[in-house]
């Protein structure tokens, strides 16, 4: 346990993943597959429908451990209860319109339901359902109850649905559910709703510059910290916007909407569009500060004469978060927008990559800096991150080792703080 008697990262879990009877039963046991590719040891404890989707041998395979779904089976064991107390963390994968609402009852008519009743550790549910149902009044309260009491309900992913039909209602991606489940078991305070109502836009990835049609300079950015961010706002409950460079084949942040881009300048515009109405700007992409002053039409040869491949002429990028500050000057964003940048360190013979962070923030008039310590190839591509939030008024916070998605609670409490 860490200082806040939270899980470290390092320690094993004792999970239960409950899955009830949807169609995207399935994908449960990819979830519980990733727990245990993480070190965790994982109960599975289905509800009567679900194993008309999945039967118990492939949950009891993956698992290791014996299925049943009523608190009638070895009741000398008063199967409820120890799996419940034991529990560091549930997860309903996915979790129905009906086991939901059973939930919201506090009805204990299954070994799921009842085990939900003696546990006191992180919930996390994953809906699955058809759009119709997810919007029902019914569905709506149940949620906004089960959202009161502390239960992680998350949005679900919106996209193809059972049939041929698309909308909000797709159960989100198994690696998601992981990481998500897993940084709610770290910290469930991050997930509080504290952002309702606000509008966040975050950048996420490495932008490229083109040099001819085959060449480009670019950067390391796999765009995890910026799409975790994304992800965790919309779990508090804002409404997001993501402005992405390129990042690694990473799942659509849940709950937020992205726009692609591939330049600085792109991404430049793009920001400029869309922080008109933003309450919060998180610039956690890494830009290209030059890029070449002429892009060729055609591939550059290696061998020619003049070969122009050996003197690309660089000119100097737009500072995003420079200019966005200049705009929140200006009135063209809202005065009291929160402006958070990032700071990728290595330090040089002078400075420390801390030393170098405090003269960025100052430099640029943001009201929060991340500053991580990227030497030795640290962060970039990495599922953790580490570092220091500096604020414009001279408070500095450790960012102690976490998951992206952790470190994304982090900054998005002292985002909440800086708003208060
Ligand atoms: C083919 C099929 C797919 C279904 N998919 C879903 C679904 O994705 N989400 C949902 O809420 N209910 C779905 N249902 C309805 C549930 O199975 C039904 O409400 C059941 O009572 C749920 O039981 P449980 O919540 O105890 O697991 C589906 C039913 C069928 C027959």
């Amino acid at each position: 346990m860490n200082a806040a008697g939270h899980p470290d990262l390092s320690e094993s879990l004792k999970i239960v993943v409950g899955v009830a009877g949807g169609i995207a039963a399935y994908k449960a046991a990819h979830v519980v597959r990733g727990f245990k590719e993480r070190g965790h040891d994982v109960r599975v404890v289905p509800t009567e429908s679900a194993l008309n989707f999945v039967g118990a041998a492939t949950f009891e395979a993956l698992s290791g451990h014996p299925v049943s779904t009523t608190v009638f089976d070895a009741v000398d064991e008063v199967q409820h209860v120890r799996i419940g107390q034991e529990a560091d963390l549930i997860v309903v994968v996915p979790a129905t319109a009906d086991f939901m609402a059973r939930a919201a009852q506090g009805r204990g008519d299954d070994l799921l339901t009842a085990t939900l009743l003696v546990a006191t550790c992180p919930v996390v549910l994953a809906p699955a359902m058809h759009t119709e149902m997810w919007h029902h009044p019914a569905t709506r309260d149940n949620v906004a109850t089960l959202r009161r009491r502390g239960t992680i309900v998350l949005d679900p992913a919106h996209g193809r649905l059972t049939g041929k039909d698309t909308g909000p209602g797709r159960l989100p991606e198994p690696e998601q559910i992981v990481d998500l489940a897993l940084a709610a078991a770290a910290r469930p305070s991050h997930f509080r709703r504290d952002l309702e109502g606000t509008h966040v836009l975050v950048t996420a990835g490495g932008t490229q510059e083109a040099i001819d049609p085959v060449r480009f300079i670019g950067n390391h950015s796999s765009g995890r910290q910026g799409f975790a961010l994304a992800e965790m706002a919309a779990q508090r409950g804002a409404e997001v916007t993501v402005v992405a460079g390129v990042t690694d084949a990473l799942p659509t942040p849940l709950g937020a909407r992205v726009i692609k881009v591939v330049s600085a300048r792109d991404m430049a515009s793009a920001v400029e569009e869309h922080s008109r109405r933003a309450d919060v700007c998180i610039f956690a992409a890494a830009v290209a500060d030059f890029r070449p002053e002429h892009t060729a039409n055609s591939k550059m040869k290696k061998g020619k004469a003049d070969d122009a491949l050996r003197r690309v002429n660089l000119v100097e990028n737009p500072d995003i978060l420079a200019t966005t500050v200049r705009r929140r000057a200006s009135g063209e964003l809202p005065a009291e927008a929160t402006l958070v940048g990032f700071a990728a360190e290595t330090g040089d013979a002078e400075n420390s990559p801390l030393e170098l962070a405090r003269q960025k923030i100052a430099r640029k008039g943001c009201d929060l800096l991340m500053c991580n310590d990227v030497s030795g190839g640290r962060t970039f591509g990495a599922t953790d991150n580490v570092g220091w939030i500096l604020s414009a008024d001279g408070e500095e916070t450790e960012v102690p080792l976490g998951s992206k998605f952790t470190v994304a609670g982090v900054i998005l409490d002292a985002v909440v703080d800086a708003r208060a």
